[in-house]
Order: structure tokens, then sequence, then C-alpha cells
């Protein structure tokens, strides 16, 4: 039997939308509810307390469209608060953590940088990931601040120039990967292969992501037979969500207003 439901996912702003891009392409007849915490945009300076509130209070909002699944479609909030959410709610949910280990069999040095928020760096969930598959010697663990924030805005100034200081410091350290440890980052891929050193591989995690939504959904007999329309909320300014996620997903996106 087909499960018709839809798939939440949340951000605390448009970042999660570059997951949700790769979830598209390997299941398109899935339907979306997103939702963008654009009140409380960047979660990368937050503590465990405060994501682990808002993250409950995202989830309930998006169990009112009845989800069969959550992706946490934010490197930070999962770091944090992927495994409370297991613990409070029953449904499969999915995290978004940096892509450590694919990019620790890549490497040929052996050094990698890790672009992420601050909170995310500063993470015991990704210092136990880099002790399992590397140390912290070989990995530089780079906490990228006010980088999100000008995805957000779309300000390419600003993108510019954080990225010329932030990738010239993953030249230095020599690494021969870049993993994207933020999920708005994958927006700006081409902007960092521009700059980084000839033959760095740049990673994210949102394709293997994609394969565990698919994987789950077979598992737990969920795959839809038919699509209804996305829904997109953003907790903050709808038409500039609205914007800036057509701007990035080169379709038209229209947001509502929600509260949660
Ligand atoms: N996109 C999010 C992440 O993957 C968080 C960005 C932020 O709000 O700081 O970490």
């Amino acid at each position: 039997m087909a499960d018709n439901r839809p798939i939440g996912l949340f951000d605390s702003g448009v970042g999660g939308l570059s997951v949700l891009c790769e979830i598209k392409k390997v299941l398109p007849r899935e339907s979306f509810i997103y939702l963008a915490d654009q009140k409380n945009v960047p979660y990368g300076t937050k503590s465990k307390k405060v994501l682990n509130n808002l993250t409950l209070r995202i989830t309930k909002f998006l169990l009112k469209f009845d989800i069969k699944m959550l992706v946490v479609a934010c490197n930070t909030a999962s770091c944090y608060s992927v495994d409370f959410l297991r613990n409070n709610f029953n449904l499969p949910i999915v995290g978004v953590v940096p892509a450590v280990k694919p990019a620790v069999k890549l490497s040929k040095k052996g050094k990698i940088t890790i672009m992420s928020t601050s909170a995310t760096a500063k993470s015991t969930y990704l210092k136990n990931l880099i002790a399992k598959f590397s140390s912290a010697k070989n990995v530089l663990s780079l906490g990228c601040d006010g980088l999100e924030d000008s995805v957000e805005n779309l300000n390419y100034k600003k993108i510019n120039s954080l990225l010329d200081e932030y990738v010239k410091r993953a030249n230095s350290f020599e690494s021969d990967v870049i993993i994207l440890g933020c999920t708005h980052f994958p927006f700006l891929k081409n902007d960092i292969q521009k700059r980084a050193i000839k033959g760095t591989k740049i990673i994210d995690s949102g394709k293997a992501i994609a394969s565990r939504v698919k994987f789950l959904l077979k598992q737990n007999n969920m795959i839809a037979a038919k699509k209804t329309k996305d829904l997109f909320f953003t907790t903050l300014n709808r038409k500039k969500f609205s914007n800036v996620a057509s701007t990035l997903l080169k379709y038209k996106v229209l947001a509502q207003k929600a509260s949660i």
C-alpha cells in the first residue's frame, strides 16, 4: 500500500532547501512540508537547550500535517537535538551531519577541512566523528561565522569576502577535501571550488541523506504513489523567504507564515 503522507523538513532558514533538492531527485513522487525557522536564525550560535526547545516546537508544528517522516535538514540542529527528538517522537527521523567518513576515504593527503557553523564545529558529536574516522590534527574544523547569514540574505558581497577568508584558511591547512558541514553551503559550492587549491574535492551530505530517506521509506512501506503540492513555511517574513527560495531552487516558491 502506498503512503501519500508528506515528509517534513526543517532548517533555521533556506539551507535545508539544498537537502530538499537532493531528496526530490531520487523521490519525485513524494510531497514535502518545509519549515524555515528564520525568526531564530542563526542556529549556529545557539545552545543545546535552546535548540532542543525550538526543534521540539517545530516538530509539533510539522506533525499537524500528518508527516510520515522528519528530516532535520540542518547540521547544527542534528548534532545537538536529533537524539532528543528521537526520544520524544515516534516517527522515522533523519539527521544531517558532516560527511567525515566519506571525506576521509576520498582524501589522498589525509587532510580535511570541515566548513560548518561554530556550534557544529564545537559540538561533541562532531568531535567524536572526527576521532572515530581521523584525528584532530588532520582535520581543520572551521566555524564559518556569518556565512549562513549571507546566504539567507543572498548578500554576494559578504559571501565573497567571507569565502576569501575561510577558503584561504583551508588552503593554508593544505587539505585536499572540504566538507560542507552546513546545509546553507552547498549553494556556494562553485564559489568555494573556485577559491580552493586545484584538485580539492568538495563534498556535502545531501546525496547520502536522500539515499537514507529512500531506504527508510522502503523499509517502512512508506513510499508514496501520488504527489501533492509541497508547502513552504517560514516563522518570519514569507515574502523574503519566497524570493530567496525561488532564486535558490530555480522555481517559484510561495511560502506561508507559521507560528511555532
Ligand atoms: N543550515 C544550518 C546547518 O546546517 C544552520 C545554519 C544556522 O542557522 O546557523 O548547520
